[in-house]
């Protein structure tokens, strides 16, 4: 193994992310487990340096006080215990301590080295997905995101054409987003792809369904029926690469904190398609995913995209969706993000997308009157996007904005942009 590392043992507490991030800020690599690790799982982690004990406001689970496997403390570590954590290790602390104590226990009483960088993390990744596929075969859904076209790339370094790549388009995709996939992954990086184009199949799905959460339903249910057909049709397949982030852990709830919201990946497989998963990002946080991205030479605008929701512009087409809707969205959107990009924008604002109601309004169009949709402009700034607050975008822009969609989308007649932080309103119109 190319870095050294220091294990947080989840005892309970909600800092166990700001403590693996001070460490790394150190330059020495620290993983998040579970507090019942075995000794053999310890060791299975090869280069564990130190260990630190973190207890908490949740250190009691259904009544009783969760506590280590006693066996961990005859395995040699140097260990360290922060606020209520289990005593019997020689250093305690009960609040986080200070930088210069965290230095003193990783330099002197571990010995760690500070050789934690993106390019030893992956060299160390690639080392351990090797292991654990051996000559097997790896099927991946592939959506284009930061977090699956990161781990596509990682996984392709370390097993080349054993990874199986599923690109599905359900026709909810942004303009030329499934032909970057493509082009990134299978013309420059020369992945093994399939391309499913099921267009036809979600939107005849959706078709007249005008309830968002009926909407959301079906685009994730058609999602997993979609991708398991592909995998029946492939054999000899043993695991099933995941993007998942530490963050989708936290919120799936860890053993010691409740889920707070379902991780929603590719979970909803049938029982008779179950594959061992391969998970190489799973204790990266989001800036870290996008630097390994970088690591691995994927394009910027791959890397450092804004969010786009799972049903994608599913739930910008509002109500029932249609084709005609649906056309006139893509476009628009594509236009808004030219014109971010254009105006250097993209890296400035959080989220900017068009949404475009069900409903026309009148309009002029060669001096006659014309019924057109109405597009919606939205530009969000957040941290977690718990609350959003509006980008103040310049008029000026904003004028080019409305003439290029208007001039360019004929089937729209008017062009607003939307006001309303979240809360009261969220970022999402459905
Ligand atoms: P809201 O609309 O709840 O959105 O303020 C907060 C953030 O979450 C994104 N979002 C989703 N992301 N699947 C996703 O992966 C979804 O179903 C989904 N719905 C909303 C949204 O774009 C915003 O960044």
């Amino acid at each position: 193994m190319k870095q050294d590392m220091i294990v947080i043992l989840d005892l309970g507490s909600t800092e166990n992310t700001v403590i693996a991030r001070q460490i790394r800020d150190l330059g020495v690599y620290s993983e998040i487990h579970p507090h019942d690790i075995t000794p053999d799982e310890l060791k299975a982690l090869n280069n564990v340096k130190g260990i630190i004990l973190n207890g908490g406001v949740n250190r009691v689970v259904d009544g009783v006080e969760i506590d280590v496997n006693p066996a961990i403390y005859d395995c040699g570590y140097p260990m360290m215990a922060i606020d209520h954590a289990p005593a019997k290790c020689a250093e305690k602390y009960d609040t986080l301590p200070d930088e210069a104590t965290v230095k003193t226990f990783l330099f002197d009483t571990c010995k760690a080295e500070a050789n934690w960088n993106m390019k030893n993390f992956i060299e160390d990744q690639v080392e351990i997905v090797r292991r654990q596929v051996g000559d097997k075969k790896v099927l991946l859904a592939l959506s284009g995101g930061v977090d699956s076209s990161v781990v596509a790339a990682l996984l392709l370094k370390a097993i080349g054409k054993q990874l199986v790549c599923v690109h599905v388009n359900h026709g909810l995709m942004r303009k030329n987003e499934s032909e970057n996939v493509i082009e990134v992954f299978r013309n420059q990086l020369n992945a093994n792809l399939i391309y499913v184009d099921a267009t036809d199949r979600f939107l005849d799905k959706l078709a007249g369904v005008a309830d968002p959460e009926q909407k959301r339903k079906i685009i994730g249910g058609e999602f997993i029926r979609v991708f398991e057909e592909e995998a029946r049709k492939l054999e000899g397949i043993d695991f099933l690469g995941q993007g998942t982030i530490y963050p989708d852990i936290i919120e799936s709830g860890t053993k010691t904190a409740k889920c707070v919201k379902s991780h929603h990946n590719v979970g909803g497989l049938p029982e008779d398609l179950q594959f061992e998963l391969v998970e190489p990002l799973a204790q990266l946080f989001k800036d870290e995913v996008r630097a390994c991205g970088v690591e691995l030479g994927l394009p910027a605008e791959m890397v450092y995209r804004q969010p786009f929701p799972g049903p994608g512009l599913g739930v910008r087409c509002l109500g029932a969706i249609t084709r005609e809707r649906l056309a006139a969205l893509r476009e628009s959107d594509a236009i808004l993000r030219e014109e971010f990009a254009k105006a250097g924008l993209d890296k400035k604002v959080w989220q900017y997308f068009t949404v475009i109601p069900d409903f026309k309004a009148v309009g002029v169009r060669d001096n006659a009157r014309s019924m057109g949709y109405m597009v919606v402009i939205r530009a969000v700034n957040t941290i977690d996007a718990m609350t959003a607050s509006i980008e103040r975008l310049d008029y000026d822009f904003l004028e080019k904005v409305v003439a290029r969609i208007t001039d360019e989308v004929k089937s729209v007649s008017r062009v607003c942009y939307e006001l309303t932080p979240k809360p009261v309103a969220t970022i999402e119109f459905e």
